[in-house]
């Protein structure tokens, strides 16, 4: 059997960010063992992770994080030694229409990961147990301002409210068995393989399909975006050498009210597709807002640019035009994710909107 330095349990390595940390970590670690436990939901795609499923330092295991003796027999057939958690349920409108389902995975799903880790850990050893979190769970800006570490909590939707709770038990098992924990709260991501039904995506395919680009409100909501590849190297950054205890918020500065960033996807997509300039543009229709729409979200990243020299390599500009480009040239990815269930999803979200 090959040994490895550490054996590294991701959750949630199927879904958007979760496929490229665990890539990164493959291909950056191969002394490092890679377990991807992933309950394949909706969100959840093995296509994402065809590059690396051979490689000897990876291993999937599809698992709930909602099952504890399912978890005891993983951390005990893989010597688990650290946990980078990401598997949460991950979408605002969707936990508005399904509340409860977001407070059994992100909720009670963490808690019984951070149960099993306990139970299973000498908690006077180096393992660490790292949370990946939103910075939705700070609430929602006015124009000015960004959120740092030492924001008050104030989520206001049933996904924030969820990912806050799980921030809080975390910091509880730290404080309570003294389980060495991290966490991070990042703004908001985009790149490949990212699910279509976040805003990007879904506005991309729109495009290339003709279809009605659905603009919640005024489309005057801001959102900070970050490239999900620079998110994944900040949490490789922060896991080994972040203080214990600590939170870092992560963010690129890259503010984009949303009617902004759709004229910005429609020049390309236009432009790429050989369409005339502005041709999408009727497509755009404004649609009645979600419920509780925060308004703005804006992060200060500069505790882990200053403690741990932490800088995002893309530019908004040069990440959506890559986002645009992988999403063209890879239509069978979304094809095979616009089949029957996505299609019932969206007709619920948008028809009668
Ligand atoms: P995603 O929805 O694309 O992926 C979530 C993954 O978790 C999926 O593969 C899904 O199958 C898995 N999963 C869901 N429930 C599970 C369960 N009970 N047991 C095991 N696996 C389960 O989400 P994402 O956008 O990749 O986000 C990953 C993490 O990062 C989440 O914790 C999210 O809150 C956080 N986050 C996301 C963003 C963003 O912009 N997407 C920003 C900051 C933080
Ligand atoms: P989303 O990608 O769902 O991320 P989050 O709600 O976590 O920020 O939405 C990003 C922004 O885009 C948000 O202000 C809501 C808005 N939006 C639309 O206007 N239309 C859409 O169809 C979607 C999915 C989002």
């Amino acid at each position: 059997m090959i040994h490895f330095d550490k054996n590294i349990l991701v959750t949630g390595g199927a879904g958007f960010i979760g496929s490229h940390l665990v890539r990164l970590l493959v291909n950056k670690y191969p002394n490092y063992n890679i377990v991807n436990l992933d309950k394949l939901t909706y969100a959840g795609n093995l296509d994402n992770l065809k590059d690396v499923e051979q490689a000897d330092n990876y291993t999937f295991v599809k698992a709930d994080i909602c099952n504890e003796k399912e978890l005891e027999s993983i951390f005990d057939q893989f010597k688990i030694d650290n946990v980078i958690h990401l598997a949460a349920e991950s979408h605002v409108d969707r936990s508005i229409s399904n509340p409860l389902e977001f407070v059994t995975t992100n909720v009670i799903g963490t808690v019984n990961l951070l149960n099993v880790a306990k139970s299973k850990w000498d908690l006077t050893s180096d393992n660490i147990f790292y949370h990946v979190s939103t910075d939705e769970v700070y609430g929602s800006l006015g124009e000015t301002g960004l959120f740092t570490e030492t924001t008050s909590y104030d989520p206001r939707s049933p996904y924030s409210a969820s990912k806050a709770s799980s921030d809080h038990f975390v910091r509880a098992y730290h404080e309570t068995y003294g389980l060495k924990i991290k966490i991070s709260n990042c703004s908001n991501n985009y790149g490949s393989h990212q699910f279509p039904e976040k805003l990007i995506p879904l506005i991309i395919n729109n495009i290339v399909e003709n279809n009605p680009l659905p603009i919640y409100g005024k489309g005057d909501n801001i959102r900070d975006w970050l490239h999900v590849i620079d998110h994944a190297e900040a949490i490789d950054l922060i896991f080994h050498e972040g203080k214990i205890g600590e939170t870092f918020n992560i963010g690129g500065h890259n503010e984009k009210q949303n009617i902004e960033l759709v004229h910005l996807l429609i020049k390309l997509v236009d432009q790429k597709l050989g369409r005339e300039e502005g041709a999408s543009l009727g497509l755009i229709t404004y649609v009645k807002d979600r419920a509780g729409h925060d308004q703005r979200y804006a992060i200060d990243a500069e505790k882990l640019q200053n403690i741990l020299g932490w800088t995002p390599k893309y530019t908004v500009e040069k990440g959506i035009e890559e986002t645009v480009n992988w999403f063209l040239s890879n239509k069978d990815w979304i094809d095979n994710i616009i089949s029957g269930d996505y299609l019932n999803y969206y007709k619920g979200q948008y028809a009668k909107r």
